[in-house]
């Protein structure tokens, strides 16, 4: 079983559109999915309350009892455990980030996001974990070109010690409709950039979890 914590301290990032959309992604390509709701406002469960249709499992976990949850998970067969953590104290974060095979921060394109994301990325590599960042909510395109905003935090970002994910989330109402109702842009919009976007971060995110085996050398080598 893998283990995928969704980190940033600052709330309204997209930790948890994020997370519901990834669990969705995961559980749609047939993994065993858990997603624990580190949030004590619940937001992941609210968004599991609202789906009338199967789906990944999701249960209110506490940050100190995650390696608990973690055992038990693997116990029970699932394939990935998925943290939505709540934008919360050094220590919370920690415990997700002790548990987590891979590290997401997700961070919007903004001074503020960049500023604030630092001290996750250097907490990441404190432990050794690999990760990466997740840019929520760029802005489209303008003409072809990207606004300003993104290539500025892929500057600041790219000193921090972790890769920069080449698949982002757009800021798209797709989204926020998709989670009012329980679902994933790619249940609602299956054909969408939307849904485009996610299917493609989830097999990023899946190569990372779950890196293919070095092809074995033949006998000529
Ligand atoms: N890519 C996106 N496009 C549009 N709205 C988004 C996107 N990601 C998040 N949002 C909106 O931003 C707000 C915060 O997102 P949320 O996932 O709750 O963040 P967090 O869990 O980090 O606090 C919500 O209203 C959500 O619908
Ligand atoms: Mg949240």
């Amino acid at each position: 079983m893998k283990t995928l914590a969704i980190l940033s301290r600052k709330g309204g990032t997209g930790k948890t559109t994020l997370a519901v959309h990834l669990a969705v992604a995961a559980w749609r390509s047939g993994r065993g999915v858990l997603l624990a709701d580190c949030d004590r406002q619940g937001s992941a469960a609210e968004w599991r309350r609202e789906r009338t249709v199967p789906g990944p499992s999701i249960f209110a976990a506490k940050p100190a009892a995650l390696f608990a949850t973690q055992l038990a998970a693997e116990r029970a067969g699932r394939d990935l455990l998925l943290i939505d953590t709540s934008p919360s104290a050094n220590e919370d974060l920690a415990d997700a980030v002790r548990c987590a095979d891979y590290c997401l921060m997700v961070l919007r394109p903004s001074f503020l996001d960049v500023r604030a994301v630092r001290e996750t990325a250097e907490m990441v590599s404190r432990f050794g974990k690999p990760g990466a960042f997740v840019i929520n909510q760029a802005p489209s395109r303008r003409n072809g070109k990207e606004m300003a905003c993104v290539g500025e935090a892929v500057s600041q970002l790219s000193g921090m010690g972790h890769p920069i994910l080449p698949i982002g989330l757009r800021a798209r109402v797709a989204y926020q409709q998709a989670v009012a109702e329980g679902l994933s842009v790619q249940e609602t919009a299956p054909s969408s950039a939307a849904a485009l976007e996610i299917g493609g971060l989830w097999r990023l995110v899946e190569a990372r979890l779950w890196p293919a085996p070095e092809p074995e050398l033949g006998p000529d080598f």
